[in-house]
């Protein structure tokens, strides 16, 4: 078991990572009502059966406003008060709606998060930021809140999907290309056991992952700087995402490869490296190659500048291990992004 904590101004996080973590809700000192994805909950009935539970369906199109009022109706029948301890459970849509839910619920109650995907593990669950999507928009409305606790159940995954497993590995990925060398190879030499989901492998690779992230986040917890690195592979990735029926990681895996060609025709990166990137990809079953329309990708780039009203902002690597932010004009980008597709 891997325990650390994340600190910052919105308050403290205990961070555990481990086998069999849900048994802890029993010794909670305030009485939970979980905020549970409604698969989690029939994947793991009698794990969570015994507690008040509130469900959250399952699919980012329910990430909205609407199921947000629905849940603060079905807490107010449960006679939820600012004494509630909230515990959303389940991958990075469930614990983004419930640390909103939290956050706002009576301006405010105490809440954690167990978090039941990799992704969500690695990423999602950890940060703070909590939102739901407006109108197609991801992540539009939210809060930054820190949960008190995040338990990454490593028990939990065995029952999820491959495909989303496999999503989750890109996640993992992006924090060796950005920001550890070692684990970077360390990644590459044990990728089979972790698409096994080898326990000691897979609490390596979970403990490491948030460690990576929460430390980011406690250096800027805002976004003002030292978080934009965790873009890696999004910008183009998120773009990739809204016109193909894709996963979140398999999409960001697609944005890193072309970032990583972005940045080997801007001299930071060697063409070995690249292959490296490709390599990797290819090795945990991510796809490396996408019939993508660069004309459309440009157009979504395009309507996320207009969301933000500035250039976009690219994180490139500088070697491997090792970023840098540029921000590119959109008439600089188009050309590029034909070279790149
Ligand atoms: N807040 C952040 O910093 C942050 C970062 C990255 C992603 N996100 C958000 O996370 C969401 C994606 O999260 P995700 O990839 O975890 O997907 P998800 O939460 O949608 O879960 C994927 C699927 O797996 C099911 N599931 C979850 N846990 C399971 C388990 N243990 N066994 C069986 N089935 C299980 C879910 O019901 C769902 O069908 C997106 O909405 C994204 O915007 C947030």
């Amino acid at each position: 078991m891997h325990q650390l904590q994340l600190s910052t101004s919105t308050g403290t996080t205990e961070i555990v990572v481990g086998e069999l973590l849900s048994s802890r809700l029993q010794q909670l000192e305030l009485e939970p009502i979980l905020l549970i994805d409604e698969n989690v909950l029939v994947q793991h009935h009698d794990l969570f059966e015994p507690f008040r539970t509130v469900i959250i369906p399952s699919g980012e199109s329910h990430k909205t406003l609407q199921t947000v009022e629905a849940l603060y109706r079905e807490l107010v029948t449960l006679e939820a008060d600012r004494s509630t301890l909230m515990v959303g459970v389940g991958g990075g849509l469930a614990t983004d709606i419930a640390g909103f839910v939290a956050s706002t619920f009576l301006r405010g109650t105490p809440f954690g998060f167990i978090s039941t995907t990799l992704l969500g593990q690695v990423d999602a669950s950890i940060g703070g930021k909590n939102g739901v999507n407006l109108e197609g928009y991801k992540n539009m409305l939210g809060t930054i809140r820190q949960p008190s606790f995040v338990w990454c159940d490593l028990s939990l995954l065995s029952t999820l999907d491959k495909r989303e497993y496999v999503s989750g590995i890109a996640e993992v990925i992006k924090y060796g290309f950005i920001r550890d060398f070692s684990f970077m190879e360390y990644l590459e030499e044990h990728m089979d056991q972790l698409l096994k989901q080898n326990l000691g492998v897979l609490e390596h690779v979970v403990s490491t992952s948030a460690t990576i992230k929460a430390d980011v986040v406690q250096q800027d917890e805002k976004e003002a700087d030292l978080r934009k690195m965790l873009n890696f592979g999004h910008t183009i990735g998120h773009a990739i995402e809204r016109h193909k029926a894709i996963l979140h990681g398999e999409a960001v895996g697609m944005g890193m490869l072309l970032a990583a060609r972005l940045s080997h025709l801007q001299g930071l990166l060697s063409a070995p490296e690249v292959d490296r990137v490709e390599q990797m990809l290819l090795s945990a079953g991510l796809p490396a190659q996408m019939k993508l329309d660069p004309e459309e990708i440009y157009q979504n780039l395009r309507k996320d500048k207009k969301k933000r009203g500035e250039d976009v902002h690219f994180v490139l690597l500088k070697g491997l291990g090792n970023t840098s932010i540029r921000p590119f004009p959109l008439t600089e980008l188009k050309s590029m992004i034909h070279d790149l597709c």
